[in-house]
């Protein structure tokens, strides 16, 4: 196995596994599953491929055996890079890497790229073989209305799948599909006819005060007839494009959307005004939504996976799809068992938010136009898990009517709640949702608190000492600029590093500490690695361990098990980019920080017995740092040179 291809381990140790499984089975290469994964213990090596037992089983051979063989035709494919195979228990194949290789492998790193250039330092991750043209559609927050804490995770959790996909060289489009369309604007346009129009005020919370008026609105609308009629009316000015209706809408959304951007921003996001694509854009495209599935549906989809059919049909002066499976009973069932079908048109006329998804899906798979070509390949859409059923319907439906071209693929990601210390869904004391501004203006205290301790105190346990690089006080900037990077990125992290489809506990003292799985800890931990850096630089006198002939040695232990884990990035971030998990990446740097620490402690970088082994450890210490800024770039989270 040569170190030369810039792909993980783990890729090319699959590569290796399967073209000895072929050699062994006969079976085409392309068709095995080596199933190569990390050794779950140390003890049973780096890594091991466990395809024998169920290979063993498909072609009626002792598994045992076949592992013997695999080994004898993998062995020579390895050497140089790992250890003879061994065989263990019933029939795994353990892999040990050799620390030359490791260490060849990690010297292949080249340096990283020059301050003036300001590209994103990849760490000569491999781009995907064959890209992609991924929509990826997250935040979606409604004008009028403020941002939610749902919204909030699919802000953050929508982003990491951007700069994942991205970074891999994937053509991504993010698409922020805002609610900025429906029968509440008629109220809201009626409103504003006799109350000032809203106005976009720095610090002032405008999607607040709309929302005020929206609820005001409604009131009224209960109330007052003559009012309700003219609201209803106005839906109709607006969709029929009357300039004073539109006029009124056009400022509510601009408005709003001037203060969603700034809260964006805040946040450190990707997502730009440019990334709008509201519903109001599919407004002009969901007559054709109606023709088309008319057109198309009942239609009976021979060969399709699920077997099942669509079908459109009026139902009391409603337009309906409903959906069956290959046995004619119903694909979606409401509470009472009754069939659940998707309505599209309302008996006044009034199409619905499923009008507009399949009317987007369309759009975004054979009209929007990337760099490479026009059509998305793969759709990804993070909202939270209550829309579920709303997002299968669609899709089937979307699926039933042949608009998702075979071999797209589209994804519903979802996420679990929020809960406050009661286990419910986080709300304030009196009950109310919790404002977004509130939330990272506390965040910024909470983090401008927690560094001031850490000044006091010096530093801490769970780190490798100051070596004196504290010795100068921050100024009054510096301390804002962090307490402000640590505050957001504290409320990113505490998201992320859970598993998303579960619930998780927002809990401010777990996540704004420097102990544990934390923005703090891992922010920290990027500025030690610096500082020691630094210092030892400082020190020595040739300074660049990137300079030709300083080899990577790996003398301990510690500094194996670094190693190795440097050279796993990239199969963490394929991971995330296949299995949309984001907690995976937060659990790699977490180790990395680990095992930077115990490496630290055991292999003194500045008094290395000589200077070639100073120069070693400190490329260890660059490479540390550099993966853990990207790492943790990717997980939106902007890294301090000094915290
Ligand atoms: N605006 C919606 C909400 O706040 C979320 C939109 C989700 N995306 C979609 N394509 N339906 O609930």
């Amino acid at each position: 196995m040569s170190s030369e291809a810039p792909a993980s381990i783990h890729d090319r140790l699959s590569r290796v596994f399967a073209e000895a499984i072929a050699r062994v089975s006969g079976l085409d290469p392309a068709a095995i599953n080596p199933q190569v994964r990390p050794a779950g213990d140390p003890k049973f090596g780096d890594y091991q491929c466990n395809a024998t037992m169920s290979l063993a089983r498909q072609l009626g051979r002792n598994p045992r055996e076949l592992a013997t063989q695999i080994k004898a035709a993998a062995d020579p494919l390895l050497a140089g890079a790992a250890e003879p195979l061994e065989v263990a228990g019933p029939g795994f194949l353990n892999v040990r890497l050799l620390p030359d290789f490791l260490s060849e492998c990690l010297a292949r790193i080249p340096p990283p790229p020059t301050a003036a250039s300001d590209a994103l330092d990849r760490l000569d991750l491999p781009r995907v073989a064959r890209p992609q043209r991924v929509v990826v559609e997250y935040s979606q927050p409604n004008i009028a209305k403020q941002m939610h804490v749902g919204h909030l995770r699919s802000t953050i959790i929508g982003d990491v799948f951007a700069r994942v996909l991205g970074l891999l060289g994937h053509d991504v489009i993010r698409q922020n599909h805002i609610g900025d369309w429906g029968t509440q604007f008629g109220m809201l346009i009626r409103w504003y006819r006799e109350h000032p129009l809203p106005r976009f005020e720095a610090d002032a919370d405008v999607l607040e005060s709309i929302e005020a008026d929206y609820r005001a609105a409604n009131e009224r609308f209960a109330s007052d007839e003559a009012f309700a009629r003219e609201a209803r009316a106005a839906v109709a000015e607006l969709q029929g494009g009357d300039t004073e209706a539109r006029r009124i809408w056009e400022q509510i959304c601009a408005v709003s959307l001037q203060a969603i951007d700034e809260t964006y921003r805040r946040l450190g996001v990707l997502l730009r005004p440019e990334d709008v694509r509201g519903e109001s854009f599919y407004n002009s495209r969901l007559p054709a939504v109606i023709e088309d599935l008319r057109a198309a549906l009942p239609a009976r989809r021979p060969g399709e996976a699920s077997g099942g059919w669509s079908e459109v049909r009026d139902d009391q002066g409603a337009v309906c799809v409903f959906l069956y499976q290959a046995d004619g009973s119903p694909r979606f069932k409401g509470p009472t068992g009754e069939p659940l079908p998707v309505i599209i048109r309302k008996s006044d006329g009034g199409y619905l938010y499923a009008t507009t998804d399949l009317a987007a899906l369309r759009y975004r798979l054979h009209e929007l136009e990337f760099r490479s070509g026009r059509g998305a390949e793969r759709i990804i859409y993070v909202t939270d898990a209550r829309q579920k059923l709303h997002f299968e319907m669609f899709f089937a439906v979307a699926r039933d009517a042949g608009w998702i071209p075979p071999g797209a693929r589209v994804d519903h990601v979802t996420f679990g709640s929020v809960l406050g210390p009661d286990r419910r869904p986080l709300k304030t004391r009196s009950g109310a949702t919790i404002k977004l501004r509130d939330l990272l203006d506390e965040a910024e205290s909470r983090a401008a608190a927690l560094v001031a301790a850490r000044e006091r105190s010096g530093g801490d346990a769970t780190m490798p000492s100051d070596e004196g690089d504290a010795s100068r006080a921050l100024s009054a900037d510096e301390r804002q600029q962090i307490a402000s990077r640590v505050g957001v990125a504290s409320i990113k992290y505490a998201d992320l590093r859970n598993d998303r489809n579960a619930d998780y506990l927002f809990d401010w003292d777990k996540m704004v500490s420097l102990q544990g799985n934390t923005a703090p800890y891992m922010m920290y931990a990027y500025a030690r690695v610096r500082s020691i850096y630094r210092k030892a630089a400082e020190r020595t006198d040739s300074a660049d361990p990137y300079a030709p002939g300083g080899p990577v040695r790996i003398t301990h232990p510690a500094e194996r098990a670094l190693a190795l884990r440097l050279l796993r990035l990239g199969e963490h971030v394929e991971a995330v980019a296949n299995d949309l998990l984001p907690h995976v990446l937060c659990g790699y740097l977490y180790d990395l920080a680990g095992d930077f620490m115990k490496f630290y402690e055991s292999c003194p970088v500045l008094d290395a017995p000589d200077a070639a082994t100073r120069l070693s450890r400190l490329r260890f210490c660059d490479l540390t740092a550099r993966t853990l800024k990207l790492g943790l770039w990717l997980l939106g989270i902007e890294i301090l040179e000094r915290m």
